[in-house]
């Protein structure tokens, strides 16, 4: 029986990989800008980092990880998001001893979730986050919410709009929990089971959930804003007021909560008014106590996670795609047998030169070879006949049909002076 590939994960296929390169390359560019360098860790962690990190109240502890004994017998679960390894590395590596800020980004993480697999949400994910360590003032989150603007437009995407929330610190967010719980508590009997459990240990979590039977209790909750504390409410007028200057648009939307504990202070998400609904484009905020609750000495940190397949989705959705490169550039054609190690020496020669080249693999006939170049290679070069013997190549360009004659000395300059500028992007 043929094996399939596990619900909820997508292949990167050859043909598309030029616009995850694309995309990366992008994001690289824009994270160097900031001054964000590259950080990678391992795929797998303890799963206590995920429980005490992400939060034991989340729907993405409590539903969606993928948590296995290893044969040593220690719990060890696949990275549900990024902010919880980057902190662990940071902690571990004794980053906070450097100067600080310190500003990392990842590319390209997997990141597994057991969700109801649909368009734009997967078991296997890969995300672009940019963390920084060690920075309490908003002009952070500020930076951030533009490098993300810049990348998506740079991207061809429009129609973004930023939606910002504060969720305050411990102490304000207490008094606010505790009016949830009172505002929650005489329908909590009409509410989900996971509603229900949520209520003493963490109502914020309640504003979370996604049952429509739920859904319409949350819309009227307090709102956290109503219950920032003198010094939280301080720090969102200092973002907004960045933001205005430079004239970013925004929406406060106080139902913003995120699905991650972690987060104090801002929470944002950048969400594409064409896109599905409930899908947010991307998603960070200030998670100031996590480097201490996880063993760290107290540092601030921001940051945000975005995924690249739902980038790419909404590239595709909205038309703006770059156009794929040519994979070959030249195909060297034996004429004959005998011409066959001919063609592959001058193949390898053209690729020594930094040239796209190729040549038959599969022992076709000369006519089959055009056939197989004509699939997109611009030109091709034969070998053997009558040019052979005269220290020369046949050349013949695809497109406008031009034939000539091609002394074996001129083959690489006159190649390369044609395809200088072709960029090579597959
Ligand atoms: P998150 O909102 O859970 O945040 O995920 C960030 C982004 O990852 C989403 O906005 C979306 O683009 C993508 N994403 C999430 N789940 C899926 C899925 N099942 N399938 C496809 N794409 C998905 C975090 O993970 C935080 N660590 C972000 C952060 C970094 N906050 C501070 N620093």
């Amino acid at each position: 029986m043929e094996i399939q590939a596990p619900k909820g994960t997508k292949d990167m296929l050859p043909q598309d990989a030029y616009l995850w390169q694309y995309v990366e390359s992008t994001m690289r560019r824009i994270a160097a800008l900031y001054g964000y360098r590259e950080i990678r860790t391992p795929v797998f962690e303890h799963t206590e980092l995920f429980l005490r990190g992400v939060g034991d109240t989340t729907d993405i502890v409590q539903k969606e990880m993928y948590t296995f004994k290893d044969k040593g017998d220690r719990s060890i679960t696949l990275k549900p998001e990024g902010t919880a390894g980057a902190v662990r590395a940071f902690i571990e590596n004794r980053l906070y001893a450097e100067p600080l800020p310190c500003k990392m980004y990842y590319l390209d993480a997997p990141i597994f979730r057991y969700e109801n697999p649909q368009a734009g949400r997967l078991r296997e994910h890969h995300q672009f986050g940019m963390e920084c360590f060690g920075a309490g003032e908003p002009s952070v989150e500020a930076e951030l919410i533009e490098a993300l603007l810049t990348l998506l437009k740079e991207l061809g995407l429009k129609n973004l709009s930023v939606h910002i929330n504060s969720i305050g610190c411990p102490a304000c967010r207490a008094k606010y929990q505790e009016a949830l719980r009172e505002y929650f508590r005489p329908h909590i009997g009409s509410m989900c089971d996971t509603c229900k459990t949520r209520l003493e240990k963490n109502p914020l979590r309640i504003l979370d959930c996604k049952e429509a039977g739920c859904k319409k209790y949350t819309a009227e909750a307090p709102s956290i804003l109503d219950y920032l504390c003198g010094d939280c409410a301080d720090h969102f007028a200092r973002l907004r007021t960045l933001l205005d200057a430079r004239e970013i648009p925004y929406q406060v939307d106080s139902r913003i909560v995120r699905g991650l504990d972690y987060y104090t202070r801002t929470v944002f998400e950048i969400i594409m008014q064409s896109g599905r609904e409930g899908l947010a484009l991307c998603g960070g905020g200030r998670y100031d106590g996590l480097v201490g609750q996880l063993g760290g000495p107290e540092t601030p940190g921001v940051g945000f996670g975005i995924g690249l397949e739902r980038i790419l989705m909404e590239m595709r959705n909205s038309n703006s795609l770059p156009q794929a490169g040519t994979v070959t550039d030249v195909f060297v054609a034996a004429l004959s047998d005998g011409d066959r190690t001919d063609a592959f020496s001058l193949t390898q020669q053209l690729r020594a030169a930094g040239l796209k080249a190729d040549c038959d693999h599969a022992h076709r006939s000369l006519k089959a070879q055009f056939k197989f170049a004509g699939r997109g290679i611009p030109y091709i070069l034969i070998v053997g006949g009558d040019e052979k013997q005269r220290g020369a190549v046949r050349f013949r360009d695809l497109n406008t049909r031009e034939e000539k004659e091609l002394p074996l000395a001129d083959v690489i300059p006159a190649m390369t002076d044609l395809l200088s500028g072709v960029q090579p992007n597959q």
